[in-house]
């Protein structure tokens, strides 16, 4: 039975201040519930180890990472970097960095691959445009996004891995997939995975709030949420979190 896991997703907001009254609230909300949902908070890199030290029952995650392992490439941050910050998960291939930032499926591939080799849990992001949903190609490039990591061929590849399941069109817009949209998709994931589907937690993302989480987690093949905007206002997030319970 996989274990329910809603994750925040900061993105680029907050200041200190707001982080601390953000998980001051967390941490007394989420611990008067049962906890049956696994719970990961991914602020931005300044503030990985700060919060680190505050998120109680909570696991931390960061939201991306550099595919080498070190060396001179100014500005980036390495798997073990993370992990010396007590990070425990890391998304990749958000479909922000993959359209704004331009990272290709490939380079995603390589940054799961660095996760893996340095003991991280990564969260790979898949997901479709609005115009590939509305010209049928949904399925196409959610298999093309999965078979980049399949094609590293890395041994136990999912073991240990959680794929969020993120239609573009959803990320910020309010539109929220239907529970039947997103199981579809979800289901279709599972099935690409192989013989170690049934091991993955597959998360949805894209405008999940407090009222549309109970239906999006009692479909079979939806294992939790990816949260951007409502992960930073206390009492929505706990109430998604408790959506599981
Ligand atoms: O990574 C989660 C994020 O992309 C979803 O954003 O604001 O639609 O919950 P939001």
């Amino acid at each position: 039975m996989r274990k329910t896991l809603v994750a925040a997703n900061w993105k680029m907001h907050g200041t200190k201040a707001f982080a601390e009254q953000l998980l001051a609230e967390l941490n007394s909300g989420l611990e008067s519930g049962n906890g049956s949902s696994q719970v990961v908070i991914c602020p931005p890199y300044p503030y990985l180890g700060w919060v680190a030290d505050r998120i109680g029952q909570a696991q931390l995650g960061a939201q991306n990472l550099s595919e080498q392992p070190s060396g001179a490439f100014t500005g980036e941050v390495s798997a073990e970097m993370l992990k010396d910050c007590g990070a425990r998960y890391v998304i990749v291939g958000h479909s922000e960095r993959r359209s704004l930032y331009g990272e290709s499926s490939q380079l995603v591939a390589a940054k799961f691959a660095a996760a893996k080799s340095a003991g991280l849990i990564p969260m790979l992001c898949v997901g479709e445009s609005l115009e590939q949903r509305e010209s049928g190609k949904t399925l196409e490039v959610v298999a093309e996004q999965i078979q980049a990591v399949v094609a590293l061929g890395l041994e136990d590849c999912w073991e240990s891995a959680v794929i969020a399941y993120e239609p573009v069109w959803a990320i910020g817009t309010g539109k929220t997939a239907t529970p039947e949209q997103a199981q579809e998709v979800h289901q279709f994931i599972r099935q690409q995975l192989g013989k170690d589907g049934d091991k993955v937690q597959i998360l949805y993302g894209g405008s999940v709030k407090a009222g549309n989480a109970a239906e999006l987690f009692a479909k079979p093949d939806i294992d939790g949420a990816l949260v951007g905007g409502a992960s930073l206002k206390a009492e929505e997030f706990i109430q998604i979190c408790r959506a599981a319970d």
